[in-house]
């Protein structure tokens, strides 16, 4: 058997923006999906948590299954196992992509590959979407810590990689980057969920619309992009009220264009008082919003109190790794 496991993430700047190719910068959180891979001994057809395989249902395993099939290429067993909700923007369906890419590498007698599974995945998420899917989720969910996507390569950040793929016969192309933030230990994230499932290609769409009929409403994009700016360079200056700061003012812009939800509002309007910055997390319309906080445990209470669910995770939580098998 072999067992591998890769975090989700979630948004701490530029949702939205990103798809216009302003900067984005996403963080990996302490909820996992770890995938166990074991040979099947009484069916000869792949299996997926006791039961028979359907690639129609899950189109993005079977993706990762025809790039990286094993030489024997014999039947196997998957197991899912995680804690990251599904459709709450914190990137549920890369980490499960991630971490079988992870534990097929082993099973090749491959050491684990970090850039591969990060382009595969993403590859494996396009297919099922569509052909839409920026490489965040997934570079998040394999390098782990902090990942910054822009259409330029930015100074003063460690660049990853370039990442093009075809779209509606268009080449998209995205820079990838991380950086080392250095956080001081009395600060945390919270997460806090709505419960209520927000779809990104709604929102997405939502927000296209908008910019169509009204092309003077861009330059709230642009703020954003700016925004985004200023909150990265804060994180790397360790400058945790002006990144707090930053979150909230996020949040603003991102209210305006019209993606927040009442649900949202009321999880972050508890937050608030107790956190340095907060601000609803991915495509918005539902799914979670995130608080800095100097004081989690009152943050997350604030949340629940609220009918919200709510977690707190580490920052610099690792990507893609081999679980240890007990
Ligand atoms: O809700 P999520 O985690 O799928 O985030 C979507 C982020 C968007 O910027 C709204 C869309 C995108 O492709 O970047």
């Amino acid at each position: 058997m072999v067992k591998a496991s890769a975090p989700g993430k979630c948004i701490l700047f530029g949702e939205h923006a990103v798809v216009y190719g302003q900067p984005a910068l996403a963080c990996s959180i302490n909820q996992r999906m770890t995938i166990e891979l074991e040979k099947e001994e009484t069916f000869d057809t792949w299996r997926l948590d006791g039961r028979t395989f359907n690639p129609r249902k899950h189109p993005h395993i079977e993706y990762i299954r025809n790039q990286l099939s094993t030489e024997r290429n014999e039947p196997l067993h998957i197991r899912i196992r995680g804690t990251i909700p599904k459709a709450s923007g914190l990137g549920s369906s890369a980490a499960l992509s991630v971490a079988l890419c992870g534990a097929l590498q082993q099973l090749r007698d491959e050491s684990l590959n970090q850039a591969q599974a990060s382009t595969i995945s993403h590859q494996a998420e396009a297919t099922a979407q569509g052909g839409r899917a920026s490489p965040l989720d997934t570079a998040t969910s394999s390098y782990g810590g902090f990942v910054v996507l822009s259409d330029t390569i930015e100074d003063g950040l460690d660049f990853i990689e370039t990442r093009t793929m075809n779209v509606d016969g268009k080449t998209l192309q995205w820079h990838l980057h991380t950086f080392k933030a250095s956080i001081p230990e009395d600060v945390s994230l919270v997460v806090g969920n709505t419960g209520v499932h927000g779809s990104t290609s709604a929102m997405v769409k939502q927000v296209a619309t908008l910019i169509r009929q009204h092309p003077e409403r861009k330059v709230e994009l642009d703020t954003i992009g700016a925004i985004a700016r200023r909150g990265i360079q804060a994180l790397q200056d360790g400058n945790m009220e002006a990144v707090g700061q930053a979150m909230t003012e996020n949040h603003i812009v991102l209210r305006s264009l019209g993606v927040s939800s009442p649900e949202l509002e009321r999880l972050i309007r508890a937050a608030a008082p107790s956190s340095l910055g907060v601000k609803m997390t991915g495509a918005g319309g539902g799914g979670c919003m995130i608080a800095l906080t100097r004081r989690p445990e009152e943050t997350v209470g604030a949340i629940e109190m609220e009918g919200g669910r709510a977690f707190i995770t580490n920052f610099n939580e690792p990507g893609l790794v081999m679980e240890h098998i007990t």
